[in-house]
């Protein structure tokens, strides 16, 4: 796909009044990434002579996001409009470049394959320019596209200066042209701010062009979604919603299940294996990798994680940089922050939170739980309650559980501690000394039994609301007293 003789130049310099945001436009996110690294890679996957985008508003932030992704700015200081930042683009464009395709930053939604397709049109049609044209049935806001008797591209009219016969029409230009550059530069120097913006407009171009007699051509885009630009808030999530249905067909297509695929979210770089089920309302962001035949439970949260061959995640569970390895169970309602790593058949039920904790094979911790910079050895049972306390305020402190142990329910284990294997840990109890293997530890208060102490409470008690004498009574239950033994 490669081409030589074609820069590409990304328009990204505007504030994005519209949004009614402090960021600029192209900085805002849909299908998981930035607007402007979304339509700088769909214009990276041509391979280009040159990549230049045009900066301005925020231009910091908007030329780092380009820098990265190995593009080349330049700085358009004012913004003069659209046809403006072309004329600044010209000073970075290298004297070899033939044609120039022209990409708003807004537009991200845009295909490669749409691109190479235009550039053929218009090197075929030997074009001095080649519009990427579209249908919309509301083209409001758009600039529409005024033919000729002869279906002839006359002009591109902005939706504030359009005729009511012009607002009628549905075609609509999508600021996504290829430009034969020596056709182009002149009438960008005849534009004129004849506008309510007093801008220089890039669609202005068209019609000199024309004047000119030279050709201009019009490509439909086969889908019309892909012209989609987001100058508002609504448009973004409309932009953000097409993403995510790409996605999730692409899923599908490799043998995913997802049922209500409208109400996930996928990110790009996301990978899922065949057979899995996903169910609604889950999220996989960022760099999740979910192997085959898993179950990802409805209203689920993953970011960046790795979850192996037949691992359940069950329903509203919040994961972040973590391993869930195959086999595992975690969930319902589990959280994992990031480190935890639950090896094979390992269960993590509700209610538990792990972090940067291992939990090798056949570990159970079903509810109530928080472990945080643990190990917990093979086949151990953490009961329900259970807490590392790892942090004293200053630093955090490792806890060492060993294998087959036997942990009870509601015990704080204070850290740093090692609990040897097949220990058992009574229930209620605080943990501060390591324990042996095979012992049993109690660290809580012992019991006491006062026979017939309630009952004679009771007696007491209803006396006293009746205004009666207190009976005589062998046992007395105890009042508050200094000499009462507890
Ligand atoms: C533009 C087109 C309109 C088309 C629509 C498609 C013009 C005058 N109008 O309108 O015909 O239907 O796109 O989405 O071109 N920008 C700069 N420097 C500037 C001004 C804008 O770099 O001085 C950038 C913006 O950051 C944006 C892109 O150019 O990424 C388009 O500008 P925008 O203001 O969104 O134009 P629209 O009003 O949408
Ligand atoms: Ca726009």
């Amino acid at each position: 796909m490669a081409a030589n003789d074609t820069s590409v130049i990304v328009l990204a310099a505007g504030k994005g009044t519209r949004m009614r945001s402090d960021r600029a436009k192209v900085l805002h996110r849909a299908g998981g990434r930035s607007l402007i690294e979304q339509v700088i890679r769909a214009a990276q996957a041509l391979k280009p002579a040159q990549l230049v985008v045009v900066v301005g508003h925020q231009a910091e932030d908007v030329g780092a996001i380009a820098a990265g992704l190995g593009a080349q700015t330049v700085l358009q200081q004012p913004q003069r409009g659209t046809g403006h930042a072309l004329q600044v683009a010209r000073r970075a464009l290298r004297k070899s470049a033939k044609f120039a395709i022209v990409v708003p930053g807004d537009a991200p939604l845009l295909r490669t394959q749409t691109l190479a397709a235009l550039l053929d049109t218009h090197r075929r049609g030997e074009a001095a320019a080649t519009i990427l044209t579209a249908e919309l049935a509301d083209p409001s806001g758009y600039g529409r596209i005024v033919r000729d008797s002869e279906g002839r591209v006359q002009a591109i009219v902005e939706d504030k200066s359009a005729t009511p016969e012009q607002r009628a029409l549905n075609e609509v230009n999508s600021s996504i042209y290829c430009f034969t550059l020596e056709k182009l530069w002149p009438c960008l120097a005849a534009l004129r701010p004849n506008n309510v913006h007093r801008e220089l407009y890039l669609t202005d171009a068209i019609a000199l062009l024309r004047q000119r007699n030279e050709r201009v051509l019009a490509e439909i885009a086969p889908d019309p979604h892909e012209i989609l630009g987001c100058n508002t808030r609504a448009q973004l999530a409309d932009a953000d919603r097409v993403f995510r249905a790409r996605k999730a067909a692409e899923l599908m297509d490799a043998g995913v299940t997802i049922y209500l695929p409208e109400t996930v979210v996928i990110d790009p770089e996301v990978t899922v294996g065949p057979d899995t089920v996903i169910e609604p309302g889950a999220q996989l962001l960022g760099k999740t990798r979910v192997g085959a035949r898993c179950q990802i439970r409805t209203g689920s949260i993953l970011h960046d994680m790795r979850v192996d061959d037949e691992a359940v995640v069950g329903p509203h569970t919040n994961a972040d940089s973590s391993h869930v390895a195959s086999h595992a169970q975690v969930g319902p309602f589990a959280r994992l922050r990031p480190g935890a790593d639950i090896r094979a058949g390992v269960r993590v039920g509700n209610f538990v939170e792990v972090k940067n904790s291992v939990l090798h094979e056949g570990v159970k911790a079903q509810h109530l739980t928080y472990l945080g910079d643990a190990t917990v050895g093979r086949d151990s049972n953490i009961g329900a309650g259970t807490i590392t306390c790892n942090y004293d305020g200053v630093a955090k402190h490792h806890t060492a559980i060993g294998s087959r142990v036997f942990i009870g329910s509601d015990t704080a284990i204070v850290a740093p501690v090692r609990i040897g294997d097949g220990a058992y840990i009574g229930a209620g109890s605080v943990i501060t000394e390591n324990v042996p293997a095979d012992a049993l530890a109690l660290g809580r208060g012992r019991q006491v039994n006062k026979p017939g102490w309630a009952r004679a409470r009771r007696a007491e008690l209803r006396h006293a609301a009746h205004g009666k004498a207190k009976p005589r009574a062998k046992r007395r239950a105890p009042r508050r007293k200094k000499s009462r033994r507890r």
